[in-house]
């Protein structure tokens, strides 16, 4: 079986697999081919591929030698067009959103692994992406506010007076919303969060924040560690609440989602205009349509003094970590289908296997997926 890195498109630095990741898996007898440059703008050379035991080769080769083709943003139509059905896909291709995708490979007969999907129990963490890359993201999106807001956010005493410290305010606590709480704690500010599961109260409280409680969000054990559509009379009190705590905030990071859905509107255009001239909301939700209704997707505006910042592709700005961290969770999963002696192992048995495969043999396998692109 041989692998094949493809170079990701202009807009993304980062690469699937950096040379250490290539060297643990030629070790195991996991042949790989690299596309010439693939690892340049996450700091990766060619000639370091090389060392870790891959070999470098124009685009065009490594499409039609490798069996198994490995990336990190979704292929396009074209791409997948030319593609015949011997070949796999690996990267993180949402295909609860990119349906028309997941019909094109279902149609060519590929085999294909979406990371996103991986199923978010104990033993799938050190595989997952969304998990690790939204870290990175979480990370960004205070440094960014930080950056970008005309005050400190730490309480400073000094001869020329007292500075209070900036109040942030998280939507969603789940990996990139406590990721974010910790480092807006560490940067000295207040922060308050707020999330419709009851179970991570704790971890705010002991992040330092405070937890805004709204009584009366429905939850679901069976939603597997995710959120769940709420009610009407839940969503007005929540409303309230928000607004009351945006009013009073500098800083407002959304993070809220459900997975497959439009990302939930938590901040409508009033509550922006009520929030103080020179706040700023990170919305890292822009890509499935914003928590703030004023977001514009991968672009900055300014709306009633307010900086509203749509960056879609954070980790894309901190490529060589996001790269590692994206390529062990890569190296993780592939342990699980090729063994020792370096043979691949396509087994169903397996939960992980079976949730982060999407299609195989012109039919869908995960099943949130199927009941998605069939609705
Ligand atoms: P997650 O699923 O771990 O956390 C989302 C949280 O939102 C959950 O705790 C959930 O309970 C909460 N939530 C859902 N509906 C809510 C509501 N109505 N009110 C309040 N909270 C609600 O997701 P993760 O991994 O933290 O990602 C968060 C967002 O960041 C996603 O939209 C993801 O696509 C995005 N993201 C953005 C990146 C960027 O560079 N802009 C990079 C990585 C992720």
């Amino acid at each position: 079986m041989l692998i094949g890195l493809l170079k990701e498109g202009e807009s993304e630095n980062r690469v699937a697999l950096l040379p250490e990741i290539v060297s643990n898996l030629t070790k195991r007898k996991v042949e790989v081919l690299v596309e010439i440059g693939a690892g340049e703008s996450a700091l990766a050379t060619d000639a370091a591929y090389k060392e870790a035991g891959a070999t470098v080769s124009p685009r065009e080769e490594v499409l039609k030698k490798a069996d198994f083709l490995i990336g990190i943003q979704p292929p396009d139509k074209r791409l997948v067009e030319a593609l015949d059905q011997s070949k796999m896909w690996l990267s993180q291709y949402n295909p609860m959103w990119n349906t028309d995708l997941v019909k094109q490979f279902v149609s060519k007969g590929i085999t294909t692994f979406s990371m996103d999907t991986i199923p978010r129990s104990t033993r799938g963490q050190a595989m997952d992406v969304l998990s690790s890359q939204a870290t990175v993201a979480g990370y960004k999106a205070v440094l960014e506010a930080a950056f970008t807001l005309p005050s400190f956010f730490p309480m400073f005493m000094t001869a020329a007076g007292t500075i209070r410290p900036a109040t942030v305010l998280v939507l969603g606590a789940g990996v990139a919303g406590l990721q974010a709480i910790a480092i807006a704690r560490k940067l000295g500010a207040q922060v308050q969060a707020f999330d419709v599961r009851s179970a991570v109260k704790e971890e705010v409280m002991s992040l330092g924040a405070r937890f805004i409680e709204v009584e009366g969000a429905k939850e679901d054990a069976a939603a597997g560690g995710y959120a769940v559509e709420q009610t009407d009379e839940f969503k007005q009190k929540q409303q309230q609440a928000i607004n009351d705590h945006a009013a009073k905030a500098s800083v407002v990071i959304c993070t809220a989602q459900i997975p497959g859905r439009k990302a939930p509107l938590l901040l409508p255009k009033e509550a922006v205009a009520a929030m103080k001239p020179g706040s700023v909301i990170i919305d890292l939700a822009a890509s499935t349509g914003g928590n703030c209704e004023l977001t514009q997707d991968n672009k900055t505006v300014v709306e009633h003094g307010v900086t509203i910042i749509g960056q879609s592709n954070y980790p894309s700005l901190m490529p060589a970590d996001a790269s590692k961290m994206f390529g062990k969770n890569i190296l993780n999963f592939l342990e699980l289908l090729f063994n020792e002696e370096g043979e691949f192992n396509l087994n169903f048995e397996d939960d992980i296997i079976k949730g982060t495969c999407i299609t195989h043999g012109g039919e869908i396998i995960n099943e949130r997926v199927k009941s998605v692109v069939q609705s």
